[in-house]
């Protein structure tokens, strides 16, 4: 077993972790840097590859900055664990989307599902449309939909990549190309953290990648179906996300403990411990 085995993942590291945290902020530093500097996402996935050994996973929305990702691993042939989380709410375009991804590349997308009891619990709990009552039960399904989900596809991997990008909201204008996340204990890697929507629409195109199709019916941003709407001409990329709430905030907690909440442990959206 090797150290990095005997951490568990979405636990803080201890008191004896702490040289490992100061080595993982200084490994990501140096790979923030590294892709800085490098154009292609191409050589961004190979220098990921690279730089990191163990296991790097992929989570993939299937939305449109997931699908370049997609389209870059599987060009550079990278051994990269690309999976999605199956909320149980997707849209059917989505898992048009997935299906087709399938036989475009020829691989196999693992597919993560939501703990079945804990779904029963909370349907049985907040009913079949809990999340439209209240912020708190929203998160909480978020929490067991995907959160926790996630929490568990990442478990004992070494690094992270994720579609984020700066452009897509103000509470991601700051997000890096790589930083160590110590809830998680690894390194979350952001390779088209810098690409512009025109940019992105250019990769796409040029190489004629499948996307969902509603991407082109007005949803730019797409996750659940109940939890997502169109947006109009001039709205907020994000603005069809969760559309009844207040706009602060409106993530699904995926990625926010690691802006917001930085030296607290990483617990779930309903407040108990992941
Ligand atoms: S969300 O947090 O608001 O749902 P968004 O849809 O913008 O996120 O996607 C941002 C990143 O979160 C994606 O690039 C992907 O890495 C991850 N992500 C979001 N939803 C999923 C999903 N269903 N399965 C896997 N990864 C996801
Ligand atoms: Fe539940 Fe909506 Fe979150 Fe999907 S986006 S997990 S349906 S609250």
């Amino acid at each position: 077993m090797t150290s990095r085995d005997a951490l568990v993942p979405g636990q803080p590291p201890t008191a004896g972790d702490s040289s490992m945290a100061h080595d993982g902020h200084a490994r990501a530093n140096q790979l923030d840097a590294k892709l800085a500097r490098l154009h292609s996402l191409e050589d961004r996935i190979r220098a990921i590859r690279a730089a990191i050994s163990g296991r790097i996973a992929f989570s993939s929305s299937l939305g449109i900055e997931d699908q370049a990702v997609t389209h870059a691993i599987a060009e550079t042939k990278a051994d990269i664990d690309l999976f999605t989380l199956d909320t149980g709410r997707h849209f059917p375009e989505t898992l048009d989307t997935l299906f087709e991804t399938e036989g475009r590349y020829g691989f196999k997308v693992r597919v993560v599902f939501p703990d079945a009891r804990d779904v029963e619990d909370l349907v049985a709990s907040d009913g079949i449309y809990g999340f439209r009552y209240s912020v708190d039960a929203r998160k909480a399904c978020c929490d067991v939909r995907k959160v926790r989900p996630l929490n568990k596809a990442l478990a004992g991997a070494s690094a992270w990549i994720t579609g984020l990008r700066r452009e897509q909201s103000v509470g991601r204008a700051d997000v890096p190309f790589a930083s160590y996340d110590p809830h998680l204990n690894l390194i979350k890697v952001n390779p088209i953290a810098d690409w512009s929507l025109a940019f992105l629409e250019d990769y796409i195109s040029t190489h004629k990648v499948p996307i969902n199709a509603l991407h082109a019916k007005g949803f730019p941003s797409i996750g659940c179906q109940p939890c997502t709407r169109a947006v109009l001409p001039g709205e907020d990329i994000r603005a069809g996300r969760w559309w009844w709430e207040n706009e602060n905030g409106k993530e699904c907690g995926l990625h926010t403990h690691d802006q917001s909440e930085a030296d607290a442990p990483l617990v779930t959206t309903t407040g108990h411990a992941a």
